[in-house]
């Protein structure tokens, strides 16, 4: 028998069915079947639903995640001459930090290699958002990728086909058969990519609240213990922070804007909760590179991070003084009554953004570099009747409608807000 018909997909999906414990060579040979198109979409669709309905195995987790690294190639970044660390986001509103994080920990001395990916649905994608910058360039062969990080420190690039095929496959079937919400499949799906990426240590930024996948603390918690243990017994160091998802961070959601403001807190500006999430990712991503001498908040201050930013943006072909593009039209709402906005809500905003174009429905679609919503107080800020409170911004002045009825119900003044913290814990082992 060879190792293509060691195990038929009709014996695999019914194990799962009937809440078994997948073998190693059941998993190795069902994630390869599958990334060689011998398993059909349809049967791994059955086999994604029955992991989601009866779960996995800490250790079965770990093999479906070591399958899917096996289906592709593993970056080396071992000839470099410094530390590299590298930070993931599973995805909010207005979740614009690897853009000033990025430059700030490179400018820290240690290098990060960030592959990522461009939005779909309400969050926006790292991606979308650097290529509203004129010029700039997202596709990198891995030479180039290595040299960026020799030279500038910093590299943020589409990831190649070659990385995790069999996650690129089994994430689109996920997409469209309502089985993207299963733990065992997000962070074998998550770090399978970051282990394959080659990073020495990682920084998993795991989001909680409305505008989140997770919308409740315990199962947030839940995710990152899983991270975490994968990324350990993997060899690379990984620590979680869970924070607050539930009001969008910063003041702007959509590309071009959030580029904008991201460049304010390069330059000593911006809104404080960005800053204060920036800063608490870069301490941990250099305490797990071995540099937690350096204060990234100093470093900040200095400039350094912004000309880090600046030497980035022109080693992928960007212009950084050139203006970004802004929406055609623009359309203001005003406050309903006086007194203290005590809610915005991520999900509502995130819609509105994604509905105006700067996100897209399908990952073929095209988005919007101006498109996006400014909101101008944040929750706990004093607002005053008919000023504005929300700028939305398009070209497309058709998009209006459908983006302010999303925003319906999603915000409300109050007399007092009582503000919860940003970073909600910090998960640094796994439970067993
Ligand atoms: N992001 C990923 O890369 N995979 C998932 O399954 C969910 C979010």
């Amino acid at each position: 028998m060879s190792e293509n018909d060691a195990h038929d997909v009709i014996e695999v999906i019914t194990a799962k069915r009937d809440g078994q414990v997948l073998t190693d060579s059941q998993i190795d040979w069902v994630v390869a079947a599958y990334t060689r198109g011998d398993v059909a979409d349809e049967q791994m669709s059955a086999l994604a639903m029955a992991i989601l309905l009866n779960g996995m195995q800490r250790a079965e987790i770990a093999r479906w995640t070591a399958a899917m690294i096996a289906s592709g190639e593993r970056m080396d970044f071992s000839s470099l001459s410094r530390p590299t660390a590298d930070k993931h986001s599973t995805g909010g509103v207005g979740d614009k930090i690897t853009l000033p994080l990025a430059p700030l920990v490179a400018a820290c001395g240690v290098a990060v290699p960030q592959l990522s990916g461009r939005g779909l649905g309400h969050t926006g994608g790292t991606l979308d958002k650097l290529e509203s910058i004129p010029g700039w360039r997202a596709a990198l062969s891995n030479d180039e990728m290595l040299a960026q990080l020799e030279e500038v420190g910093a590299v943020v690039c589409a990831a190649g086909d070659g990385l995790a095929p069999a996650d690129k496959k089994l994430y689109a079937l996920r997409d469209v058969t309502g089985t993207v919400e299963a733990i065992p499949l997000i962070a074998s799906s998550i770090m399978s990519k970051k282990i394959a990426e080659g990073t020495g240590s990682l920084v998993l930024d795991v989001k909680v609240g409305t505008g989140a996948f997770m919308k409740q603390v315990d199962q947030a918690r839940e995710l990152a213990e899983t991270m975490v243990g994968l990324g350990q017994d993997a060899g690379v160091h990984t620590v979680a922070l869970l924070t607050d998802m539930s009001t969008p961070l910063g003041r702007t959601a959509g590309n071009a804007l959030e580029v904008r403001e991201s460049v304010e807190v390069l330059a000593g500006g911006g809104p404080a909760d960005v800053v204060e999430l920036t800063v608490a990712l870069a301490r941990e991503m250099l305490a797990g590179a071995g540099h937690e001498d350096v204060d990234p908040a100093d470093v900040l201050a200095s400039g350094r991070a912004m000309d880090a930013w600046r030497a980035m943006i022109r080693a992928q072909d960007g212009d950084p003084d050139a203006e970004l593009p802004t929406g055609r039209e623009t359309h203001v709402v005003p406050a309903p009554a006086t007194g203290t906005l005590s809610r915005l809500d991520a999900m509502a905003v995130g819609m509105a953004a994604w509905r105006l174009g700067a996100g897209r429905a399908r990952k073929e679609d095209p988005v919007q570099a101006g498109a996006g919503v400014e909101w101008h107080a944040r929750p706990g800020d004093e607002v005053r009747e008919g000023e504005p409170l929300l700028t939305l911004h398009t070209d497309e002045p058709e998009r209006f409608e459908r983006a302010l009825a999303s925003l319906e119900g999603g915000y409300e003044i109050g007399a007092s807000h009582e503000p919860g913290p940003l970073v909600i814990d910090r998960v640094a082992g796994a439970v067993r």
